[in-house]
């Protein structure tokens, strides 16, 4: 099952009833279920109710839908992600990143970023992943990369 954003994520970005509901249901049948856009940084938000893995307290919940998943013997990966340069409507009007002053749309003219600013993004991909992997996801097991959007 490819990701799928569900807007489903509890007010904070934590995982809700109603997304281990969602998932348990579309576990059913399927090899391999890769659970939607999940936000690794304050501010990549796609998304209003968008999952986040942005800091140790989502881990448990974050665990809970990897063992719902699980209890439907399907696999299991979480796509991690940062959107800052086409970000959900309500934060627009505030500081974009994205590594290079190249607007993407008439829209946005972002500054460009710093190698610090980039660094502490690749480390908030890094964390993210950690953290997936603690929560029970499979993606590590595999030698496979999906890029998708
Ligand atoms: C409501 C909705 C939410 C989506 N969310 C994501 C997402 O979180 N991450 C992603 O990579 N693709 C997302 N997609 C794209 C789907 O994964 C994509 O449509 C799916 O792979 C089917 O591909 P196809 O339309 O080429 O058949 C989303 C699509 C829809 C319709």
């Amino acid at each position: 099952m490819p990701p799928m954003v569900l807007n489903r994520a509890r007010e904070d970005g934590s995982v809700s009833e109603a997304l281990l509901i969602s998932y348990e249901k579309r576990a059913e049948g399927v090899g391999l279920v890769v659970v939607e856009s999940t936000n690794v940084m304050r501010g990549g938000e796609i998304a209003t109710h968008q999952l986040q893995i942005h800091d140790n307290r989502f881990v448990d919940g974050l665990g809970k839908l990897a063992s719902t998943i699980a209890s439907k013997q399907a696999k299991c990966l979480i796509q991690l992600n940062h959107v800052e340069q086409k970000p959900f409507r309500s934060i627009q009007g505030r500081h974009l990143f994205q590594p290079s002053a190249i607007p993407v749309s008439p829209r946005t003219d972002p500054p460009g970023m710093s190698v610090g600013e980039i660094e502490e993004v690749v480390l908030a991909f890094a964390d993210a992943a950690e953290r997936a992997v603690k929560a029970g996801f499979d993606g590590w097991r595999f030698k496979l990369v999906i890029f998708t959007f």
